[in-house]
């Protein structure tokens, strides 16, 4: 077997109420005054106060960006790093979707340097540290908590990513209780994101290794299990824990072994007619999977292995598979 490199996120906490111990885990990392980078809609829905009330608890100053907008444009990340910057805010915890979280790994990245944002997209092109970081997942989709990319809008139908391991958080937080509200049109693209997310990472050619394939067939096993049952039954929390745990585990697949042709098609789609990430990939995924079939059959014969595994294990009786 040929060598590989394998880095995700060093501390996982997994809990329901896991994120209103977030103000320990700030005590942990250190922080003092940390800024809570969120959108306007998780403000709405009553997401936001009992976090922020839970960093108060240990922290000296708690600062607010709630202005993160969905596929975050540069102008975004700008006003949030001067708002840290004008709280003198010490560390930054990122609560929300991919677009809350990706501002916030990108501001912990340009508070702690000199670089501009230009400067840093690229793969490895972060030169330096980046402040303390913690990622709340509100929806279970991107994975971004455990990924070492931030996806920044720099036009009108163009995306960037800076993509360093410099972007992994201190500490993720997968609290479930979180996803309840999740509306049911977000549910299903996100969840469909996570899914492709495992299929690709699982069927790629380059960078697949054993540590990714087995996260990705854990998480699609997860994924398609519990998909269906999150949209008849949304306050099913087992079934939201699993989603979660499933993005989770799709991420640190394919923050190894890449995405591939569905994300890359699916981009300019979305960057053209604004659609839901979630959508553009669910659009692309039956037409790459036909082109790549004859290629790639025996991987993609593993992935669907791993999707129909809970309904198999179901069917045996085998309860706790699923
Ligand atoms: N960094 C990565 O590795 C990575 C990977 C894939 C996608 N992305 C990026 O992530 C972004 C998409 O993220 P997303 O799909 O998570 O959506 P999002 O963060 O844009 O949020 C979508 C909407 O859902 C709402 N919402 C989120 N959680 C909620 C909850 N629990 N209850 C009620 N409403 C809730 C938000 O208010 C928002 O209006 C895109 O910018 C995409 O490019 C990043
Ligand atoms: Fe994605």
């Amino acid at each position: 077997m040929t060598g590989y490199r394998f880095n995700t996120a060093p501390e996982l906490r997994v809990g329901l109420g896991t994120a209103l111990e977030v103000g320990a885990y700030c005590a942990q990392l250190g922080i003092k005054r940390p800024l809570l980078v969120t959108d306007p809609g998780l403000l709405a829905v009553g997401l936001v106060t009992p976090v922020q009330e839970a960093m108060a608890a240990t922290c000296e100053h708690v600062a607010l960006f709630s202005e993160v907008t969905a596929d975050p444009a540069e102008s975004v990340v700008l006003d949030a790093l001067a708002v840290l910057q004008a709280g003198e805010a010490d560390g930054v915890v990122g609560l929300g979707g991919g677009s809350s979280m990706d501002v916030a790994k990108a501001i912990a990245v340009l508070a702690a340097g000199s670089q501009t944002l230009a400067e840093a997209y690229g793969v490895d092109k972060v030169v330096g540290g980046r402040l303390p970081l913690i990622l709340i997942p509100t929806t279970a989709g991107t994975g971004s908590e455990v990924t070492p990319v931030a996806v920044i809008t720099t036009g009108e139908t163009t995306k960037a990513g800076i993509s360093s391991p410099v972007l992994l958080p201190d500490i993720a937080v997968l609290d479930a209780e979180l996803t309840l509200g999740l509306p049911a049109h977000v549910t299903a693209m996100t969840g469909i994101d996570a899914m492709v997310h495992a299929i690709e990472a699982y069927t790629s050619k380059i960078k697949k290794n054993p540590v990714s394939d087995m996260l990705a067939r854990q998480a699609l096993t997860l994924l398609s299990a519990n998909q269906r049952r999150v949209l008849s039954h949304p306050d099913d929390v087992a079934a939201r824990e699993a989603m979660l745990l499933g993005a989770t585990l799709a991420g640190q697949a394919f923050a190894n072994a890449p995405v591939a042709a569905v994300h890359a098609l699916a981009y300019p789609l979305g960057g053209h007619y604004h659609m839901p990430h979630g959508l553009s990939n669910a659009l692309m995924l039956p037409a790459v999977l036909r082109f790549n079939a004859p290629c790639r059959r025996g991987a993609l014969s593993g992935a669907g292995e791993a999707a129909t595994r809970a309904s198999c294990a179901r069917r045996r009786g085998f309860r706790e598979l699923v």
